[in-house]
């Protein structure tokens, strides 16, 4: 009996051990998960309270993506400064928002200044505008754009120039005019909204997949340049949005595209889009794609196997070329 006695307690010792680092090893994946949501929780409340007061300039504002960015950043408690082209819709919108019922912290009523991107002498006379509506600018969000549909063989240049006054030089003068009054504070933010395609070029988009891998190559740049200045750069490349840059979009001949692409319209919600882009730049985050995975594997494909994405966007093009033919 008595042998058996601690024979038995050994292996309930044993057991005893398997059992409690067992439990030790479950609770401390519990304390590592619990620590991960409390760092989460306090990132985004740190997030919110950085964006709260903030004063937060949204270019293309009237309309799919910018009007949403616009609407979760009033709701976090930003200043904003909405821009546009079409001076009823901003006031419109900056009229919504004002009266929108209260959400948990204070919210402020949106500014406006309307200009056109595409003229260079009006965009820098807006950044001033921009300025005296609160006095600075914390985060510059680069969202206005415009698309482009067409074959490179039927599209004149200054189609192409008209692509790129309003992705890029616009932005980057917008850009420009407001730097000095970042650097002098030492801090602030700029925002590229770019494009997947500002990472791989798709058949039939060039201008406008070259404004995006212009504005990402500038952006790039400035990240560098004013790190220093305590100027934050965030480059954002969402794939396909359900909006109207589409029916937008400039076609070869200069004319307005307006077809509603299946791509677009099977694209994501722009309020999703949106919630992305506050936790982005709430996160001053550096460069993002905001995709899923068939664009994200076609951009390592771009750098790893460029023989093979040439061929696929080859095949691309030849099919999509068919249907206009005929
Ligand atoms: N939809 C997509 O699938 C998709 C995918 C990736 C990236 N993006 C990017 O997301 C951004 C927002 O586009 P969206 O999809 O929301 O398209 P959208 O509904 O057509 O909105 C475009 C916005 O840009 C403004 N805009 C256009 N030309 C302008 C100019 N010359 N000067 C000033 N403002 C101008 C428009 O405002 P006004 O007409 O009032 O001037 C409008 O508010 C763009 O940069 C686009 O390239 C879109
Ligand atoms: C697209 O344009 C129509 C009319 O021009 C407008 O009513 C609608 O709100 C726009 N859609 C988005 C997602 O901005």
């Amino acid at each position: 009996m008595s042998p058996a006695a601690p024979r038995r307690s050994w292996l309930t010792v044993r057991a005893m051990d398997v059992v409690t680092s067992a439990a030790a090893l479950s609770l401390l994946s519990g304390c590592v998960g619990l620590l991960g949501l409390l760092f989460r929780l306090r990132q985004r409340s740190r997030m919110k309270a950085h964006l709260q007061d903030a004063v937060v300039v949204i270019t293309g504002a009237t309309s799919g993506l910018g009007r949403e960015c616009a609407k979760v950043f009033h709701a976090v408690g930003a200043k904003l400064v909405l821009c546009g082209r079409n001076r009823e819709a901003l006031e419109q919108l900056a009229k919504e928002l004002a009266a929108s019922p209260a959400s948990e912290v204070r919210t402020h009523a949106p500014s406006t200044v309307t200009f056109d991107l595409a003229d260079p002498g009006a965009t820098v006379a807006a950044a001033a505008e921009i300025l005296r509506c609160f006095g600075h600018v914390d985060v510059l969000i680069n969202n206005a754009g415009v698309s482009f549909r067409g074959a490179v063989l039927d599209t004149p240049v200054d189609v192409d120039r008209r692509v790129m006054e309003t992705n890029y030089f616009g932005p980057v003068a917008l850009t420009k005019a407001l730097l000095p009054s970042m650097v002098q504070r030492q801090r602030g933010h700029v925002v590229a909204v770019s494009s997947v395609q500002g990472k791989i070029s798709v058949p039939f988009r060039s201008a406008y997949a070259a404004s995006k891998h212009a504005t990402q190559a500038f952006c790039d740049c400035l990240r560098a340049e004013l790190e220093q200045h305590g100027v934050a750069v965030t480059v954002l490349s969402p794939g396909y949005i359900r909006t109207n840059l589409s029916l937008n979009a400039i076609a070869a001949d200069g004319s307005r595209y307006g077809v509603m692409d299946e791509t677009t319209a099977r694209g994501r919600l722009p309020a999703d889009v949106a919630r992305d882009v506050l936790a982005a730049v709430g996160g001053k985050q550096q460069d993002v794609v905001l995709a899923g995975l068939v664009p994200a594997v076609a951009i390592y494909l771009r750098t790893l196997a460029p023989g093979l994405f040439f061929r696929l966007m080859a095949s691309r093009a030849r099919k999509e070329q068919k249907p206009k033919d005929a």
